[in-house]
């Protein structure tokens, strides 16, 4: 696991872009896993920004996401497509067909699950998958217990994960109680991670994940096993850590690696 500690969300978020963008323009047609929440707004924000101010150009690109609540339409408000196309792909030039959500609604679920999952192999697999982190260390809606190989499937959404959703709705009541999520394993396959969390209420969570052992009540943590994953935190979100110091000092060293 890479760690990159940042200063601020602003930075975290300047970093992430980077990333990304660094990838597209290295594989125009890349396929790209997609996050929702709060965390990956201000990514987005600024992959809107180099779009528009310097030519970012997502022609090419396909993109999963990663969720969707169930069962809510696509045109309600807190939909996480209603979330995707308001703050992201309204703003770039990406091929409507080449984006990929899942929907809250369809009926046949298992039969949509595998199909799912069909298109993300047809797709040619996800390069780069964009992750944030619940505070009960869900990645998707994967909640604690959820199988480690598991794959694109309905979820219930654990009591914490309502209460801390529920800020996006009228009332707690209105949140949904499941969710349709790419599995741990579905994510493990991606060929690279990205991990943003932000905020003092994820260090915890981003202790687990990072120092933890490996085990189903952090999905996160199983995270260690990938082979390329890069964790972004600022300051709040890493004060957890035992071993901040010592990330610093190996991204410094793997920094001046690269500068040769
Ligand atoms: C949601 C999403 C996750 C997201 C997490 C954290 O429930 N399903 O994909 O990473 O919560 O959200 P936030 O970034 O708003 O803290």
């Amino acid at each position: 696991m890479r760690i990159i500690i940042e200063p601020d969300y602003q930075a975290l978020s300047k970093k992430a872009a980077q990333i990304v963008a660094q990838r597209i323009k290295r594989k125009p047609n890349i396929v790209l896993g997609l996050a929702t929440g709060l965390t990956p707004l201000g990514m987005y924000r600024e992959l809107v920004r180099m779009h528009k101010e310097e030519g970012l150009d997502f022609s090419k690109v396909t993109t999963f996401n990663l969720d969707e609540y169930w069962k809510i339409p696509s045109s309600h408000p807190q939909s996480y497509h209603f979330f995707m196309w308001d703050n992201l792909f309204s703003h770039i030039n990406i091929n409507p067909e080449r984006v990929y959500i899942p929907s809250g609604t369809v009926d046949e679920v298992e039969v949509y699950c595998q199909w799912y999952e069909e298109e993300i192999r047809r797709a040619g697999g996800i390069d780069l998958q964009i992750l944030g982190i619940g505070r009960d260390g869900h990645i998707g809606f994967n909640e604690p217990g959820s199988s480690l190989s598991s794959r694109t499937r309905v979820k219930s959404i654990a009591p914490e994960t309502i209460e801390d959703n529920a800020r996006f709705f009228k009332d707690k009541s209105q949140v949904p109680r499941y969710a349709i999520t790419m599995g741990v394993g579905t994510i493990m396959e991606a060929k690279e991670c990205v991990l943003l969390a932000s905020g003092e209420s994820k260090a915890e969570a981003i202790r687990k994940c990072v120092e933890g052992p490996i085990c189903a009540e952090c999905p996160a943590s199983i995270l260690q096993l990938h082979p390329r994953v890069i964790v972004i935190l600022d300051e709040e979100a890493s004060q957890r850590l035992n071993k901040k110091e010592y990330y610093r000092y190996v991204e410094e060293m793997s920094l001046n690696l690269r500068k040769g």
